[in-house]
């Protein structure tokens, strides 16, 4: 019989005992349990609700569980529901009364938030670990390939050079973001309902404050209502998963690309690359493409929890049973994602002769050559019309800019000079972007002494 079966003549099926029970996703939180029972008493202890005696042997005998589950000599059953209750009988089980003293002005309402807020705070600060492990490589490939020019896109077509660093910063910063969105939900976790009870608070004398600094919460929810109905920083911390998620997918497709024969920019390691079961010549990203799928579960995680929470009302729902499975995946997909991430691009090997000769084809340098005569006073509007001239012209002869003689040049504009050849060298359109965040070798080592700066207080 459950523990709260006083009141019941009849117990439910099996399938209904089993449809209700949260016990195989919630025991991942069995140390934040045994946390927030063992607080709870002490605080009992101190506000003279419990003897000390029997909050010694709670705290001991939640010891000795915890010890047990952590050995694999901890018997689950599905009967207890959920992890709460499965704790709660190991302990009576185990001390007796003491043990049936310990849920005194408490409800599973706010245990079960308190647990779960515990272990979001938690996992965030796993996940911003792996974070700043992703940036450190992302770093470290743009410091060692300080030079290295390749194709700017936009529309995935030859847009204007930039560096290969440029472009590897670009993910730090998305990823310095997610950083930020990590800590907000650290945030919104960091305060603690334990002393709500059920909903509307409880007639013991109970220290609510003494339970959150146990804990290490930052404050009190002043709201026992809100205390126990609220998941927002489950949303929160589902939120900035998806989003770092999504980034995740962004650098990864990019590595799909990049590694295809038609690009091939880089080359993934072995390590963080597969065969195929028939073609001996294959080598697949595949844990690119895994990276970029499994951002799909992760955004239906969030949407998931966003449609449970809709429209309950006050204050604690059954449906609310619903939360932990998706965030839980959510923290461990991004978290999984993250690792494979690091370790893809930090043995990935970069091809710059490749990036370099895609750079020289698709008129690259046609923006710099409109600037060329917008600065010598030419309307850049005009200035675009005649250099869309001089592109048609090399597609009629199948030629580069670079091909052009001063002549075709003058052809078009008189403004043209001599100096217009140089001024299509790869090197030196790259060069010339010298505004703060632009691609200009100059801009871009400040820009990664800022990205550097900003990793080393994450
Ligand atoms: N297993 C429940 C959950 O995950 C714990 C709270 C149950 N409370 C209740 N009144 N049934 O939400």
């Amino acid at each position: 019989m459950a523990l709260w079966s006083g009141r019941f003549t009849e117990s439910v099926s099996e399938f209904t005992q089993r449809f209700g029970a949260s016990l195989p996703v919630d025991k991942a939180l069995y140390a934040q349990d045994i946390a927030g029972s063992t607080a709870h008493a002490r605080m009992l202890a101190a506000q003279g609700v419990i003897s000390q005696d029997d909050a010694d042997a709670i705290a001991a005998g939640l010891a000795r569980i915890k010890e047990r589950i952590e050995t694999g000599d901890f018997a689950f059953d599905i009967n207890d529901e959920d992890i709460h209750m499965s704790v709660e009988r190991a302990l009576i089980a185990d001390i007796g009364d003491a043990g049936a003293r310990l849920h005194t002005g408490r409800s599973r309402n706010d245990q079960v938030a308190t647990d779960t807020r515990l272990f979001a705070k938690a996992r965030c600060t796993d996940l911003m670990e792996a974070n700043v492990a992703l940036r450190r490589a992302l770093i470290v490939q743009a410091e060692a390939h300080p030079d290295i020019i390749m194709p700017g896109y936009t529309h995935l077509q030859h847009a204007q050079p930039v560096l290969f660093a440029h472009h590897m910063l670009a993910y730090t910063w998305m990823l310095a973001r997610d950083f930020e969105r990590l800590a907000a939900a650290r945030r919104a976790a960091d305060a603690s309902p334990l002393g709500s009870a059920a909903l509307a608070g409880t007639t013991y004398p109970l220290d609510r404050q003494m339970t959150a600094e146990a804990l290490g919460f930052a404050r009190v929810i002043p709201n026992s209502l809100d205390a126990v109905s609220d998941r927002d920083f489950l949303l929160d911390l589902s939120y900035a998963c998806s989003v770092s998620c999504m980034h995740l997918s962004r650098l990864c497709e990019e590595i799909v690309l990049w590694s295809s024969a038609e690009f091939g920019f880089v080359e993934l390691s072995d390590a963080f690359s597969t065969g195929s079961s028939i073609m001996p010549q294959k080598k697949n990203p595949d844990f690119a493409e895994l990276i970029r799928g499994k951002t799909g579960r992760v955004v239906g995680d969030l949407v998931a929890l966003l449609v449970t929470m809709k429209a309950l009302p006050l204050a604690y729902n059954k449906d609310l049973q619903e939360d932990k499975e998706g965030a839980i995946d959510a923290a461990k997909t991004l978290e999984e994602c993250l690792v494979c991430a690091a370790g893809m691009v930090e043995t990935m090997s970069i091809k710059p002769e490749n990036m370099r000769a895609q750079a020289k084809k698709g008129y690259l340098a046609a923006t710099d050559v409109a600037d060329y005569l917008a600065k010598k006073g030419m309307p850049f509007r005009r200035a675009h019309e005649v250099v869309g001239h001089l592109v048609l012209l090399c597609e009629q002869r199948g030629c580069d800019l670079e091909d052009l003689t001063l002549a075709d040049f003058q052809a078009e504009s008189d403004l043209f000079e001599a100096d217009i050849v140089s001024s299509l060298d790869l090197e030196a359109i790259v060069a010339a972007r010298t505004t703060i965040g632009g691609t200009g070798n100059a801009a871009v080592a400040e820009q990664l002494a800022q990205a550097k700066a900003v990793l080393s207080t994450d």
